[in-house]
């Protein structure tokens, strides 16, 4: 089973500059394990950039043709004929919305600005790649569907969360899928944000981030779905009200209360379990990468440079930081998962409630 996102893997080959090799600490047999070693947010590198294909366009005439035939939406294709299938699909999405610019690229997809046509609501398109993606088989659908776009849905019912992006529609297509999000404007992701702040945040800021983010992510875990690559590229906010939202289910899973045994994520924000016993809990693993996010864009840098049991055991902070922040990432980044402070607890952080 192969499982989407090997972000800073995929983005390291030697010829980037990566001075570390640290593959069997991550559990993969590739030929070129590598990370890129300490991060800073200031060094401005994505984690999760590799120029990827997207599926060609029709030719604007035949495309024409096809706008002309038969319309459906939502969640049926997979019973149609192939053939069908991508005829109609690839008239649908240039039906109802019009592409703008590249917002971001990963390893299985791109992001473009778009809108909605009949109403000028702005959206983001995601173009993603299928390869080995396995699908979901939702209640009360007949029809499977990508993962991604199954637990999207099931975070978006029966009620969506202010802090995560909402789905408005997707489109099959026989080697890839397209997903209508919502696209908050003006908005950059996280990591971005943080770049142009100088390369950090203060806690007052963080602290908002963080109330925000432990909300979407408990209602991930009420919906039944685990995120698993929590990190600054995947929170996108809005400059002026600081609003957050929770996007990028491409290495979400459904939440389950045994070990996820299979890769998946960033390894930077995987927990110590994941190096030692390639293994982790959706739980523990969650707070795990909210300890690295939150310390990542407070002091501009990640909190482990290696994955060594050794190294992870103790976090090391730089620069001028509360007591109080320092004990919610010190109650996050716990060594042992069964030490570790839960979703639920960590809602109730004295660091979270303090005022400025
Ligand atoms: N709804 C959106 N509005 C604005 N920008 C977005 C939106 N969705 C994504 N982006 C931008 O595009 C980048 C990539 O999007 P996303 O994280 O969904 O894909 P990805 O990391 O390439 O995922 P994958 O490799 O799993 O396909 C984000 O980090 C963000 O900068
Ligand atoms: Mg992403």
């Amino acid at each position: 089973m192969s499982k989407r996102k090997i972000s800073t893997l995929e983005i390291c080959g030697p010829e980037q500059g990566s001075s570390q090799t640290h593959g069997d600490n991550l559990g993969f047999c590739g030929s070129r394990p590598c990370y890129r070693g300490p991060y800073d947010l200031r060094q401005g590198q994505k984690r999760s950039m590799l120029p990827c294909v997207v599926e060609q366009e029709e030719p604007a005439n035949k495309r024409k043709r096809e706008e002309d035939s038969p319309q459906t939406n939502g969640d049926k294709p997979y019973n149609l004929k192939a053939k069908r299938v991508k005829k109609i699909w690839k008239a649908c999405v240039g039906k109802y919305y019009s592409k703008g610019e590249l917002l971001g690229q990963g390893g299985f997809g791109s992001v473009y600005a778009g809108t909605r046509l009949s109403d000028g609501l702005p959206v983001a398109l995601k173009y993603v790649r299928k390869d080995e993606e396995e699908e979901l088989n939702l209640p009360g659908l007949e029809d499977p569907m990508p993962r991604e776009v199954g637990l999207f849905k099931m975070v978006n019912t029966p009620s969506t969360h202010p802090n995560i992006l909402k789905l408005y529609d997707w489109f099959d297509r026989p080697a890839s899928y397209v997903m209508a999000m919502e696209r908050p404007n003006p908005c950059q992701d996280l990591f971005e944000y943080c770049q142009e702040q100088g390369g950090a945040l203060n806690e007052d800021q963080a602290r908002n981030i963080a109330q925000q983010l432990l909300g979407a992510l408990q209602h991930c875990h009420d919906c039944g779905v685990v995120h698993r690559d929590v990190k600054p590229e995947n929170i996108l906010i809005q400059p002026e009200t600081q609003e957050i939202k929770l996007i990028d289910f491409g290495c979400g899973d459904p939440l389950k209360h045994t070990p996820y045994e299979e890769f998946s994520g960033t390894p930077c924000f995987l927990p110590p379990e994941w190096f030692q016993k390639k293994k982790f809990l959706a739980g523990p693993g969650t707070v795990w990468s909210v300890g690295v996010t939150l310390y990542n864009i407070v002091c501009g840098r990640l909190p482990f440079e290696t994955f060594t049991s050794k190294k992870m055991r103790q976090v090391k902070f730089h620069g001028d930081v509360s007591a109080g922040f320092k004990d919610f990432v010190r109650c996050c980044l716990r060594p042992r998962a069964e030490d570790r402070t839960n979703l639920e607890q960590l809602q109730f952080h004295p660091w979270l409630h303090q005022s400025s």
